[in-house]
């Protein structure tokens, strides 16, 4: 008899900085993989990137060129929800919105089968509340990844208050699969990492505001004095300044904390459209 349990097909929503890094490391662990996107022109975009990481990493020899093409091979990519149908594990990466993420996954419930287990990578929006908002509350939990998705090996696994010991543990055994290291974070905004990572990265806004010192040698700072990989405001433009502003609002608005306050200063840039790397402009232009 078939297992009903078994994850053979991943659909992957939003194909941008994560969904692509997801997308990709789904197909490459064997899966085969499905991405959905607003439009044909960033289904084509994230595959695009998600080519060009693979070819790098031939061009290293971190993979063989046949890895590269089984990978692109078990992956496709789609406007419609309808490509999804099949797919036994569903993994939301889209804009940082509560009611788009919720929004989404019911269009996605429409055409997929009961037993499908829905999760979100979601930053900081509340997974017992993402849930709720679909027929299948005890089969939905956190999978939250980290940028870039190919590179970092940590994965947080969110077990909502009506996520069952069953999904939870598919989900835990899942982000292994994908040779990832699991661990187990609460339902609260920002889960472990983001907790103690956005009042650091937005320490820093507010500390160049105030005139601390330039944005290089406030990186160089961190960098050099810390061991970060990266200074603040280069970490802050490669995550995208949009989706920290959102999770900052978000965290504040459940905290109540000072500390997750989003500073003046990067409201007005989303405002701008000052959004990091993605835009070519944030902090630093590119
Ligand atoms: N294919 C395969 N492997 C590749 C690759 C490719 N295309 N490109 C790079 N790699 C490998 C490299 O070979 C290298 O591995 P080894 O050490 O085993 O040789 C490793 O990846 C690092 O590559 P590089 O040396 O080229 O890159 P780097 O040293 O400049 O580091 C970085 C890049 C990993 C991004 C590093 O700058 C870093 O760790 N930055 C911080 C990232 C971070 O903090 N991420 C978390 C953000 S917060 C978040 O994600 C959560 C949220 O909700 C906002
Ligand atoms: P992004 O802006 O790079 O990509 C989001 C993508 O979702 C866009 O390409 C957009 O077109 C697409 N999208 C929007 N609505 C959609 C829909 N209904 N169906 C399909 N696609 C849709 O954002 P990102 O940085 O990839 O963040 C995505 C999610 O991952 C957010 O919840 C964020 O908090 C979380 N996250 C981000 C990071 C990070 O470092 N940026 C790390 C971990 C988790």
């Amino acid at each position: 008899m078939a297992d009903d349990t078994k994850i053979r097909g991943v659909g992957v929503l939003g194909c941008g900085l994560m969904g692509s890094g997801i997308a990709q490391v789904c197909a490459q662990a064997g899966y085969r993989t499905v991405v959905r996107e607003v439009d044909q022109a960033r289904v084509e975009g994230g595959l695009g990137r998600i080519e060009q990481f693979l070819e790098n990493g031939v061009a290293r020899k971190k993979l063989t060129a046949e890895a590269r093409d089984s990978t692109m091979g078990r992956l496709s990519g789609s406007t419609s929800v309808d490509a999804l149908a099949d797919c036994d594990l569903i993994i939301e990466a889209i804009v940082e919105n509560v009611d788009a993420k919720r929004a989404v996954f019911s269009e996605v419930e429409a055409v997929v089968g009961p037993d499908t287990v829905f999760c979100s990578n979601t930053s900081s929006v509340c997974i017992t509340e993402l849930a709720a908002a679909t027929r299948r509350p005890d089969k939905f939990a956190g999978l939250h990844f980290f940028s870039p998705v190919p590179i970092m090996n940590l994965v947080e696994v969110i077990r909502g208050l009506t996520t069952t010991d069953d999904t939870y543990r598919r989900v835990f055994d899942f982000a292994g699969s994908l040779g990832k290291q699991p661990v187990t974070a609460p339902d609260r905004p920002g889960f472990i990492v983001n907790r103690l990572l956005i009042p650091y990265l937005l320490s820093a806004v507010k500390a160049f505001e105030s005139g601390c010192g330039t944005l290089e040698d406030m990186d160089t700072a961190m960098t050099l004095g810390c061991g970060h990989p990266m200074g603040p405001f280069t970490l802050l433009d490669f995550v995208g300044l949009d989706t920290t502003y959102y999770i900052a609002n978000i965290m504040f608005e459940e905290f109540r904390d000072a500390a997750y306050a989003p500073p003046p200063l990067l409201k007005r840039m989303v405002l701008a459209g000052r959004l990091g790397r993605k835009s070519g402009h944030g902090f630093y232009q590119y």
